[in-house]
């Protein structure tokens, strides 16, 4: 089977309702929390995309016990520093940097040494980030610059540690978290905000975690070892994924789209925040707690007059990998859009910054990019058609799949390579999307 996909014309407009994938950050952190306590724990809407995949493997590589279905995933543990350690153990992160960070975390009492490894994008990707304060704890980490196949020898005896966060990474401050579960006495944490599944599921599992919250930073206190209840868990819709369908509807004419149990935690939901900047509105109905996280359905409706916008940077951690998508909406406004701040997205599983340049170019949308900005030069009355190939983007699923939402909302003659990409965060997107009325093989 061929793996790209020739895209000819655009969506016409639909009305209808929709169901995404489960939240990708929640289904890695459910099987890493419960993979630390003894009890038997269940989740149901896990996603079953590669990352949740390689994490799964990982976690059985080291012991635990995982029985999966379409519908449910259990997990026994092993509880604290449980994991079976066997000779010359190789883990695969595969293009997953949130495993591939917090799992580091949970590997710092290891008794052998083990190699922790990549696919050839997260091989690219620094890891130092999670080394040098992981190494606080006293493990070691054996590498070539930070960066994948990283050996780790673990430590007998942890001490906790006092680390400051500062680039608004979720992977860094969850990485700590996740050491300190495993260590006596307090770590205390203060992180740049960023997205917070890891504290809600502690405070959920009613672990000792005290949070201050400030404008900038939160200060995370956490007291480690202590038991890890069973945690049952229905993982809600991807904001990230239900993004790719929220911004190709605002992008296409007279079209309606409702997108369910929506997981809407306001540290997510920077490209909801930038939309209703840039005059789009989406109305959230049905809004409930679930366990500490907000969930709500979302309705989007496609939008004629899009202002251009002087991004905001406090929202750059909360739409961080919205940001190949806002710059399609900018695509379309009227005027001059302006993002800065913004270095963290070359650090993704490609380098977005440029990546997202680069699809401008191709759209004919005048562009200015620097290490860390862009400014997007609007054109309401944009129409595409000339061929455009999209290759070689380090299979970046959400390059993937923003080049499929620009090709239906903006026309043109699309062939987009890597199609499997996809199947890291999104398996059944191309499915959702034919579902609204395109013709994707
Ligand atoms: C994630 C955090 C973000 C995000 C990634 C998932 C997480 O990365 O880009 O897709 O689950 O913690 P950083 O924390 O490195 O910004």
């Amino acid at each position: 089977m061929s793996n790209f996909v020739k895209i000819k014309s655009k969506i016409n407009k639909f009305n209808k309702k929709l169901s995404i994938d489960g939240d990708k950050s929640l289904s890695i952190r459910w099987a890493l929390l419960a993979s630390q306590s003894r009890k038997k724990s269940k989740a149901s809407n896990l996603l079953l995309s590669e990352d949740v995949m390689s994490t799964l493997d990982c976690l059985k590589k080291l012991g635990v016990k995982i029985k999966i279905s379409k519908t449910f995933c259990e997990i026994i543990g092993l509880g604290l520093n449980g994991f079976k350690y066997k000779d010359n153990l190789i883990l695969n992160a595969g293009n997953s940097g949130t495993l591939g960070r917090l799992l580091l975390g949970l590997l710092i009492h290891s008794k052998k040494k083990i190699k922790l490894k990549g696919d050839k994008s997260l091989s690219k990707r620094d890891f130092l980030r999670v080394v040098k304060p992981l190494e606080k704890f006293g493990a070691k980490f054996i590498s070539n610059h930070g960066k994948l196949p990283i050996r780790v020898h673990g430590t007998d005896y942890s001490k906790p540690i006092r680390y400051f966060e500062n680039k608004g990474s979720a992977q860094c401050k969850s990485a700590v978290m996740f050491a300190a579960l495993n260590t006596s006495g307090e770590t205390i944490i203060k992180a740049k905000k960023s997205r917070d599944h890891s504290e809600l599921l502690f405070k959920h599992l009613k672990l000792p975690i005290k949070i201050i919250k400030n404008d900038k930073y939160d200060t995370i206190k956490l007291l480690g070892k202590r038991k890890i209840p069973a945690l049952n868990y229905k993982i809600p819709s991807d904001i990230s994924s239900a993004a790719f369908f929220i911004v190709l509807t605002v992008l296409s004419k007279n079209s309606c789209l409702t997108i369910k149990n929506v997981n809407i935690n306001p540290s997510r939901i920077g490209l909801l925040y930038i939309l209703k900047l840039m005059g789009v509105k989406i109305s959230k109905l049905n809004i409930k707690n679930y366990k500490g996280e907000k969930i709500a359905d979302l309705i989007i409706k496609s939008t004629n007059n899009i202002k251009p916008i002087n991004c905001p940077i406090k929202f750059n951690s909360s739409a961080i990998d919205e940001f190949l998508l806002i710059f399609l909406i900018a695509a379309k406004a009227k005027g001059i859009s302006y993002f800065k701040n913004l270095s963290e997205l070359n650090q993704k599983e490609s380098p977005r910054l440029k990546w997202g340049s680069k699809i401008l170019n191709k759209i004919g949308i005048k562009n200015i990019v620097s290490k860390d900005s862009i400014k997007i030069f609007g054109n309401p009355k944009l129409k595409i058609d000339k061929k455009i190939i999209i290759r070689d983007f380090l299979k970046d699923h959400r390059v993937f799949m923003t080049s499929v939402v620009a090709a239906l909302s903006f026309g043109g003659e699309w062939k987009i390579y890597d199609k499997n990409s996809i199947k890291t965060s999104f398996p059944t997107f191309l499915k959702r999307v034919n579902y609204l009325g395109a013709k994707i093989e």
